[in-house]
């Protein structure tokens, strides 16, 4: 047992998230705790509730916080939108569309998949099509799929969703802030997120928002919440003008939370977008004048994340490992069929931001020479800066 104090490497953080936070973010967490109902506690909530409405593109009144990372947002929605029994269509192209599908069956949801190949979206026919056949309760899709670097446009789906009767749900933990997110235009239903992507901020709180109708199909459904923490009807109490008492809110996630909304609505929210395209493009422009081939369908890639092809030759753990060792910067490996062929490099949050972009490929550069890959000097540096220029 070591009894040192917690004292971490410095990293660059430039995998798909978590990134490194603000260190806005952290100093708000450092901040001294104040009782759950103290004038203060109930203001920083009510600001919360009103940031996230910008950050989110919504005027939901129900827009809060779950305490929990990414996935906890998407079990509450679940659990507390789903009735047993009821059809969830979950159209899948990635890791996290699995996820969905998992939460969906332990809510004992009947759930219908589609499935789309990799690094490839629907389009809004298909979804269509399976609209017609499934008739469900709920529609659930992820929008930017982490596993696969790119993001289902979703502009089309609400209005197909709620001309085929169902809820629309959408996992924004990896894209929102990074890419356009529109809830209200989009008629999204219910959207949940998470702080450690483009939010900039550590995991751990769990955004959410529910359009009036999700908040009136729960309150109306017949069978319980099978849940106590993630009762999204208690925790709304909580939240709202009653506070009626449900858990103990976890203040220092809360503080981040807030200052995560808070510092992109200083920003504005198109701006942020736009900053992630910026140095997501930079960061494309060095990597193929490195020579290298990028995975996925380029027209849909997240602003955020980018998939490159683990060229014929280079062990790629061995790659990541020299990053990080050598020069303290993660980069991302894959899952499933993607796994020892793909890197996923982010561009996000905090590390949204030239200095790092061009850290990462002058180190990647060194390590894919040695690691036996040809490439000319300074040529993905370049590249970038010429693109910044
Ligand atoms: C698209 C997407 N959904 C859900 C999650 C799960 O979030 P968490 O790991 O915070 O529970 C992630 C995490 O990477 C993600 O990228």
């Amino acid at each position: 047992m070591s009894t040192d104090p917690i004292n971490p490497p410095r990293r660059l953080l430039m995998g798909p998230g978590p990134i490194n936070a603000d260190p806005r973010v952290l100093r708000a967490m450092s901040a001294q705790l104040v009782g759950q109902y103290d004038p203060a506690m109930t203001g920083y909530m009510n600001d919360t509730m009103e940031l996230y409405r910008s950050v989110f593109r919504t005027s939901n009144e129900a827009t809060f916080l779950i305490d929990g990372t990414g996935r906890a947002g998407i079990e509450a929605a679940f659990i507390s939108l789903i009735q047993p029994g009821d059809v969830v269509l979950i159209p899948v192209f990635g890791r996290f569309g699995d996820l969905l599908r998992d939460i969906a069956e332990r809510c004992q949801a009947d759930v219908r998949v589609i499935e789309r190949e990799w690094g490839t979206v629907f389009t809004p026919a298909e979804i269509e099509a399976a609209l017609s056949e499934h008739k469900p309760a709920m529609l659930a899709i992820v929008h930017g799929d982490t596993s696969t670097t790119v993001a289902q446009p979703l502009d089309e789906l609400g209005a197909l969703a709620e001309k085929h009767g169902a809820l629309f749900y959408t996992d924004a933990t990896a894209s929102l802030a990074g890419n356009s997110f529109e809830a209200d235009t989009w008629g999204v239903d219910a959207v949940t997120s998470g702080l450690q992507k483009c939010l900039a901020g550590p995991s751990g709180s769990s955004p959410i928002s529910l359009s009036a109708k999700a908040v009136a199909a729960m309150t109306s459904r017949d069978i319980p919440i099978r849940s106590n923490y993630f009762d999204l009807s208690q925790i709304l109490e909580y939240w709202g003008p009653k506070r009626l008492n449900h858990h103990t809110e976890a203040t220092s996630m809360l503080y981040a939370a807030r200052e995560c909304a808070r510092l992109l609505v200083e920003e504005g929210m198109e701006n942020a977008v736009e900053r992630h395209r910026l140095h997501g493009a930079a960061m494309v422009e060095g990597l193929l004048a490195l020579g290298l081939t990028l995975f996925g369908d380029q027209s849909v890639r997240m602003n955020n994340v980018v998939g490159v092809r683990i060229p014929d030759g280079i062990d790629g753990d061995a790659a990541r490992a020299t990053m990080l060792t050598d020069f303290g910067i993660e980069i991302g490996t894959s899952f499933g069929p993607l796994e020892g062929k793909v890197w996923r490099i982010g561009t996000m949050g905090y590390n949204a931001r030239k200095d790092a972009v061009l850290t990462t490929l002058a180190a990647f550069e060194q390590v894919l020479r040695r690691g036996g890959f040809s490439v000319s000097g300074g040529a993905g540096v370049g590249a970038a800066m010429d693109f910044y220029g």
